[in-house]
């Protein structure tokens, strides 16, 4: 299943990337953002990952916002790490890797994003706690994802397993907390963007 997912979430956004930014199918996506880069911005930091960064939208507002902090992003697939590097261009380091292997020292950031990504995850345990690895002490991380309650959520993740997009599963609050605080993070905001994603703020203590 690992590879399966993994497979797929790759050929769905390779196909998306070109389009990604225009498409009205992640025009919600895109509307949350100024708000994701506002809770980013609320507290300092000099080095900032984005995790599934896909065409670097994200960073490029967190950017514009005049920060002076170097900017890195990965993504799963080559397109989109292309799209993001026209983009972003020399100021930001982007590569091509997979969430759960972060090709990053220990402690090297003060501030790592997610967005809209984590529900792709085969093993959501080893990228929280690579997340983790990769935090500087009091480092924040900040993730945004899809959720809705039961009984649609239930019905979501059995359709999941077959399509074609990589989603592997929705997650619920409690879900969510529980995986985070297992990874040695603590949980400082749980808050609702739109009616069907969650912003979730952690630290590591
Ligand atoms: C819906 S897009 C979100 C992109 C961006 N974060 C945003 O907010 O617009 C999901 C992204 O996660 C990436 N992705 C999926 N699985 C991944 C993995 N295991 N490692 C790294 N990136 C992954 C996909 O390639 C895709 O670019």
């Amino acid at each position: 299943m690992t590879h399966d997912k993994k497979r797929l979430s790759d050929l769905h956004f390779s196909k998306e990337a070109a389009e990604y930014d225009r498409s009205q199918r992640y025009a919600p996506l895109r509307a949350v953002h100024p708000r994701i880069a506002e809770e980013a911005l609320s507290e300092p930091f000099r080095t900032v990952l984005d995790i599934g960064c896909g065409t670097g939208a994200l960073l490029r507002i967190i950017q514009e916002k005049g920060t002076d902090a170097r900017l890195f992003g990965i993504d799963l697939s080559e397109r989109m790490i292309r799209m993001a590097k026209a983009k972003l261009g020399e100021r930001a380091d982007l590569r091509v890797s997979d969430s759960e292997k972060l090709p990053f020292s220990n402690g090297a950031f003060d501030l790592v994003l997610c967005t809209f990504s984590f529900h792709h995850y085969p093993d959501p345990g080893a990228v929280l706690s690579d997340m983790r690895r990769v935090l500087a002490p009091s480092g924040r991380l900040i993730l945004a994802d899809p959720t809705v309650p039961v009984p649609l959520r239930q019905l979501m993740n059995l359709v999941h397993v077959f399509t074609k997009d990589g989603t592997v599963r929705i997650y619920s609050k409690k879900e969510m907390e529980a995986l985070v605080e297992a990874a040695g993070l603590e949980i400082a905001k749980w808050a609702k963007l739109d009616w069907h994603t969650y912003l979730l703020a952690a630290k590591k203590s």
